[in-house]
């Protein structure tokens, strides 16, 4: 069980169920009625397994159910739990504590995007944004044959988009975007990394109408290629280089 040791007048001395324990750092924000930002601060005990997650439910269940987190799957798979962990965008139910090597643990709410309340934050535009770059196989299905029901790939042309389409949407390579951060009408790289998961897609005959979507002034270009998008994907999605993909068929190196 947590221990409050910052909003309690004195100190609460449940017993730990671990030996080790870490000062979790809470980021406290409603902009409907505060100004600033503040730190609320939890003693908590941790296992080996236990994650960030896990953690903040803790405080959750036993000292201040009002702190606002998004989750739902607790495996890496929703997209629902980034935020800033220790200063880096990481999926909270994916991130042990344990592996953090820290004895303090900052959560704050993602970077690059609106914050709605604690850790929360809105996902409306990095959603705009993916609906923008049409993400679905668009062709004309009057060029099948009447006998046809499936689009048939070798697994060379599956390979060519698959890592593109483990994307969950979490927002952490937007979050770890300095573009975003100075540009919030910027594409951003999550909706670039879609727009090469279907512009390589051999089923696909939308790679015209994408090409044009991106190439704008908030478009693929703003990109400088920090790199940092790739570095903090949890799914091993690899920004970075579909736009360098994409930036190719632009340039007439790829077709
Ligand atoms: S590319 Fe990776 S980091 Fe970006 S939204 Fe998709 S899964 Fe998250
Ligand atoms: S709770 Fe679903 S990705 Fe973390």
């Amino acid at each position: 069980m947590a221990q409050v040791s910052s909003i309690a007048d004195e100190q609460v001395s449940t017993p730990l169920s671990s030996s080790k324990s870490i000062l979790l750092r809470i980021s406290k924000f409603n902009p409907q009625l505060d100004e600033s930002s503040k730190f609320l601060e939890f003693t908590v005990p941790y296992e080996k397994w236990t994650t960030v997650l896990e953690a903040i439910l803790d405080v959750k269940k036993h000292f201040d159910h009002s702190v606002a987190v998004r989750y739902s799957c607790r495996q890496a798979t929703c997209g629902s739990c980034g935020m800033m962990i220790n200063g880096k965008p990481k999926l909270a139910c994916f991130t042990k504590i344990s592996e953090l090597d820290s004895d303090v643990v900052t959560v704050e709410p993602m970077n690059n995007f609106p914050v709605i309340r604690d850790l929360t934050v809105g996902f409306e535009k990095l959603f705009e944004k993916h609906q923008k770059i049409k993400p679905y196989l668009i062709r004309d299905d009057a060029d099948m044959k009447s006998d046809e029901r499936e689009f048939l790939q070798s697994p060379q042309e599956v390979e060519q988009y698959i890592q593109f389409a483990n994307c969950i949407k979490c927002g952490l390579c937007n979050s770890a975007c300095p573009t975003m951060a100075t540009d919030s009408s910027f594409v951003g790289p999550q909706a670039l990394a879609q727009a090469y998961r279907y512009v390589a897609d051999s089923r696909d005959k939308g790679k015209d109408t994408r090409l044009n979507i991106i190439d704008e002034s908030h478009g693929i270009w703003r990109c400088h290629f920090a790199g940092s998008c790739s570095q903090v994907c949890p799914k091993g999605v690899d920004p970075a280089m579909g736009i360098q993909f994409l930036r190719g068929y632009l340039l007439g190196f790829r077709s």
